[in-house]
């Protein structure tokens, strides 16, 4: 069994799933958190791996950048390989009073793309994590000593060009985060009927122009994964 973008063998992945942007942070995360980790699929370079984290199978893939790319292999993951929990880890623009290197807990995406409304009659879908997930990663973090914020955020199909203006739209409506990829996320998971959320380091800000180092980032990247990994345990295996 493959797909048109995942090469891997029937039951290769666990019921869940963690989605780096990123293929070669996939691998960081496989080799340096997961026991026994595997690789599953590289076509096109979009590196898998399935492995143990304290005892319970769980595995990692990259989902490439923005809502089309990790739409595809979410839905994918979803419909063919019986996934059931997505946790995206990535890292997003700060806006507002959020700090560098702060973790976010993506309660809510607004976006500014069309994906959910081709999907949901031209209305606007309200977005939302999974209560459940959202919750385990609250607790997983009081547990872990880990600050993290829950909060909405912003997708945004736009890298670099942003409408004049939408810096402050967003911080009249308390978003704290801008990235690519979780309103199309947690459009589809509802969709699916499956659980999904998005766990997101501040690697910029956005109203000053400030960055992490990339040794911040991967520290942080460490910590995100760790996060996400405590929530795969707190649903019956
Ligand atoms: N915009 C969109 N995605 C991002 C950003 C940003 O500023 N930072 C990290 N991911």
């Amino acid at each position: 069994m493959s797909t048109p973008h995942i090469d891997a063998a029937p039951g290769a992945f666990a019921d869940t799933v963690l989605l780096p942007g990123d293929p070669l942070r996939a691998r960081h995360i496989a080799t340096t958190l997961l026991d026994a980790a595997v690789p599953v699929t590289a076509r096109r370079n979009m590196l898998g791996y399935t492995g143990h984290y304290r005892g319970r199978r769980v595995s990692v893939m990259g989902s490439g950048m923005g809502i089309p790319s990790c739409a595809i292999y979410a839905t994918e993951l979803v419909r063919v390989y019986g996934v059931r929990r997505l946790i995206r880890v990535g890292t997003c623009g700060g806006v507002g009073a959020v700090r560098l290197g702060e973790l976010l807990l993506a309660q809510s995406a607004s976006t500014d793309s069309r994906f959910n409304r081709l999907a949901f009659g031209d209305m606007d879908l309200a977005a939302c994590a999974d209560f459940g997930l959202l919750r385990a990663s609250v607790d997983a973090a009081h547990r872990l000593g880990i600050p993290a914020r829950v909060a909405p955020i912003f997708s945004t199909d736009s890298f670099y060009a942003g409408t004049t203006g939408w810096l402050d739209w967003l911080r009249r409506h308390r978003i704290a985060g801008v990235e690519m990829e979780a309103a199309g996320l947690y459009g589809l998971a509802m969709r699916e009927g499956v659980q999904a959320l998005a766990i997101l380091t501040v690697s910029d800000h956005l109203d000053n122009d400030t960055h992490l180092s990339a040794a911040e980032r991967e520290q942080d990247l460490g910590r995100m994964a760790q996060l996400a990994l405590e929530c795969a345990l707190s649903t019956p295996a």
